[in-house]
This record gives C-alpha cells, sequence and structure tokens, in this order.
C-alpha cells in the first residue's frame, strides 16, 4: 500500500486485502497446525503454524505499515513480545537501560529472570536526558522506554533519548501501547523499535491479548522471526483476527478516546474532592509542549489523586458505568488502583520513589457518551 495513503486507509486496506481464493473481504482465519506441500522442497510459504500463518502475516504487514517499520512480529502477549526482544537481542554482560516508571511487568521480567542470565539492567528517569547520558555504558544494548509512564503521565523526549542510544552505539526501543500508532510514531521521532501490548487500543476491545515487535532494520527482521519459530510464544490465528478486526477502526476510537479523555480530564480537574489530576493535555502539565509536539492528541489515559488509600476504595466501590479492572485500551472505561494492582509488584519503597501514592485512581477513558462517565464519576466521588 503506498506511502502517501492515510492512516485508516492503511489500518483497513494494508494486509486486508480480500481473499484471493475466495474473494471474502475480511481476511479468513487460517486454523491448521500444517501446510501440504506438493513434492519435497515445493510449497506455497508456509510449511508449519508456529514459524508462519498467512492470519498473521496479514496483521504484521499492517502493523508495520501502522507504525512506520520495515517488518512487525507478533507474539502471544506483550510481555512475550517483550521476552522476545531480550532474547533476540541482548547475551550475557549485555546491559539495558529502562525507564524507571513502566509497566511493572517489565521490571520483573528484567530483575527476576533476565538478571539470572548476567544481563545486567539500569533503571533511569527517562525524562532526565543527563540522566539517561550517564547511564549509558560501553555494553548498553538497549535503551527501553515507555512514554507517557504509566500511571505518572510523565513523558520522554523521543527524538532526543534516540540521538543519546545512538551515539552510544546502543539501540531505542519505545513501549506505544498507551498512545496507539495513531497518537504517537516513535520510529518517525528517531525510534529503532516499537512494541505493543496489542491487548490494549490496538485489539481495542478487551476480548484478546497480543504482543508486537515492529522493526526498522534487516536484523530486526530475521532475529524475531527466528524466535517466534525458536521460542514459539506466537499469536493464535483467532487473536490475529481479531487484532485485524480492531485496527480498522482504531483511528476513529482514539478521536473519541481522546475527546472524552479531555471531558472526564477537566470534569475530575474541577471537581472539589480531586486533589490532583496528571494528564498530559493540561497547559500547565510539565511537558504540554512536548506532549503538543511528540503525540497528535492526548490519550485517554488520566491519573488523579483522591488523598488516600481509603477514600480510593470508597469511590472505586461506587462505580457503575467505569469498570474497576487492570487493563486499558478498550471502549469500555476502565478504573483502577495501580498501587495494589498494576504497580503492586514495585513495592511501598518503589513506589514512592517514583512518587505513585495510595490515594491514586488511574482511568482509561473508553468510547462511551462522555456525560454518562461524568455523572458516574462525580457519584463515585460522593462516597469519600
Ligand atoms: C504499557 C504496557 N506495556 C506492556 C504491557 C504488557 O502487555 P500484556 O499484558 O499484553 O502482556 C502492558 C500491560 O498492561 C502495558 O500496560
Amino acid at each position: 500500500m503506498k506511502k502517501q495513503f492515510g492512516f485508516s486507509t492503511k489500518a483497513i486496506h494494508v494486509g486486508q486485502e480480500p481473499d484471493p481464493s475466495t474473494g471474502a473481504i475480511v481476511v479468513p482465519i487460517f486454523a491448521t497446525s500444517t501446510y501440504v506441500q506438493e513434492e519435497l522442497g515445493k510449497h506455497k510459504g508456509y510449511e508449519y503454524a508456529r514459524v508462519s500463518n498467512p492470519t498473521r502475516t496479514r496483521l504484521e504487514q499492517n502493523l508495520a505499515a501502522l507504525e512506520g517499520g520495515t517488518s512487525a512480529h507478533v507474539f502471544s502477549s506483550g510481555m512475550a513480545a517483550v521476552t522476545a526482544v531480550t532474547q533476540c537481542f541482548l547475551k550475557q554482560g549485555d546491559h539495558l537501560i529502562c525507564g524507571h516508571n513502566v509497566y511493572g511487568g517489565v521490571p520483573r521480567l528484567f530483575n527476576e529472570v533476565l538478571a539470572n542470565y548476567g544481563v545486567e539492567f539500569s533503571y533511569v528517569d527517562t525524562s532526565d536526558l543527563a540522566a539517561v547520558k550517564k547511564a549509558m555504558r560501553r555494553n548498553t544494548r538497549i535503551l527501553w522506554v515507555e512514554t507517557p509512564t504509566n500511571p505518572l503521565m510523565v513523558l520522554t523526549d523521543i527524538a532526543e533519548v534516540a540521538k543519546i542510544a545512538h551515539a552510544g552505539g546502543a539501540e531505542l526501543a519505545v513501549d506505544n501501547t498507551f498512545m496507539s500508532p495513531y497518537l504517537q510514531s516513535p520510529i518517525a521521532l528517531g525510534a529503532d523499535m516499537v512494541m505493543h501490548s496489542t491487548t490494549k487500543f490496538l485489539n481495542g476491545h478487551s476480548d484478546g491479548l497480543g504482543g508486537v515487535i515492529v522493526g526498522t532494520k534487516p536484523h530486526h527482521s530475521e532475529k524475531l522471526a527466528f524466535m517466534q519459530k525458536a521460542a514459539g510464544a506466537i499469536l493464535s490465528p483467532f487473536e490475529c483476527w481479531l487484532v485485524l478486526r480492531g485496527v480498522k477502526s482504531l483511528a476513529v476510537r482514539m478521536v473519541k478516546h481522546d475527546e472524552n479523555g479531555r471531558a472526564v480530564a477537566d470534569f475530575l480537574r474541577n471537581h472539589r474532592k480531586v486533589k490532583k489530576v496528571l494528564y498530559p493535555g493540561f497547559t500547565d502539565h510539565p511537558q504540554y509542549e512536548l506532549a503538543r509536539r511528540q503525540m497528535k492528541g492526548f490519550g485517554s489515559m488520566i491519573t488523579f489523586e483522591t488523598g488516600s488509600l481509603n477514600n480510593a476504595k470508597k469511590m472505586l466501590r461506587k462505580v457503575r458505568v467505569c469498570s474497576l479492572g487492570e487493563s486499558l485500551g478498550g471502549v469500555e472505561t476502565l478504573i483502577s488502583h495501580p498501587a495494589t494492582m498494576t504497580h503492586a509488584a514495585l513495592g511501598e519503597k518503589g513506589r514512592k520513589q517514583i512518587g505513585l501514592t495510595d490515594g491514586m485512581v488511574r482511568i482509561s477513558v473508553g468510547i462511551e457518551d462522555a456525560a454518562d462517565l461524568i455523572a458516574d464519576l462525580d457519584q463515585a466521588l460522593a462516597a469519600i
């Protein structure tokens, strides 16, 4: 699909061409474990489903186009995708710099699994460019950044950290899950790889797990394809199909998520029971200018301070339209308590270090009617 086509045209048509054998407008789910070969060494490009599957190929073509990369490889979850990056591009004695406030499962994997294999990790505030520069070592291979961060909504300047990584001979990998390719394009800003938990906005309907690594260099494609075959944590054809279905409406969903996010953030900021709202769309957010430069919108992830664990508990018990649960990026609004849910593994000390309090509540604003969400939050906050 030509480069000049717009985002939605690509989302709906790249990899989503009609099925050549039947004309079906929707990519079929190829539920097969193997492929019949005509004779020894003669086949149609598919040999065994762990190695490749036509539904998966189509999704990988689509996601590579949406992120502006040259390849994409999908895995059974976001964490399986992160694991694949480490398996492909790190070996004993290598060093990775990770943002100090990323999705909690990422440092859990690094510290509790990979550190046992002699890989070194440093955690830095990647919004602080001097700190990133200082953390670079001769053996640094990857700089792992999530922007905005979860749940504190701190941004990292992708173009600047890409320069630092490249100057030190390392590659920049950006977890773009929070923004989706519609609102942020890390590769255009200099990132080498982009990761998504497709579980979130790309799928968009909270009905499947998945992860993707979009690459920009031949060695990304070669190694990640090899790792799909070697380790086998691939995405099933059905879940590939769910994501192919989901991305068709990504642009319109993100516009609505963004619009609702602004309305809910404004409401929360003006509510007398809410002490503070973390949202990059406020003109007084310390990185508002960077947010405007780097992102096409502000997204729908908002964190607000209720003042105490007890207050958070009281309000979360009362929500009716918003659903209390982990995850984000679905059409339905999800509300969660980072200190006891997504970031429990950080421990009290770790949470304190990054400024994550017990009173914080995170909301992934869905695409319901904003007025209903606001009314629901208003009645829930009355419980405080
Ligand atoms: C920003 C981010 N990255 C990665 C992950 C991990 O993805 P998964 O749950 O699909 O393994 C998550 C999960 O919540 C996430 O929020």
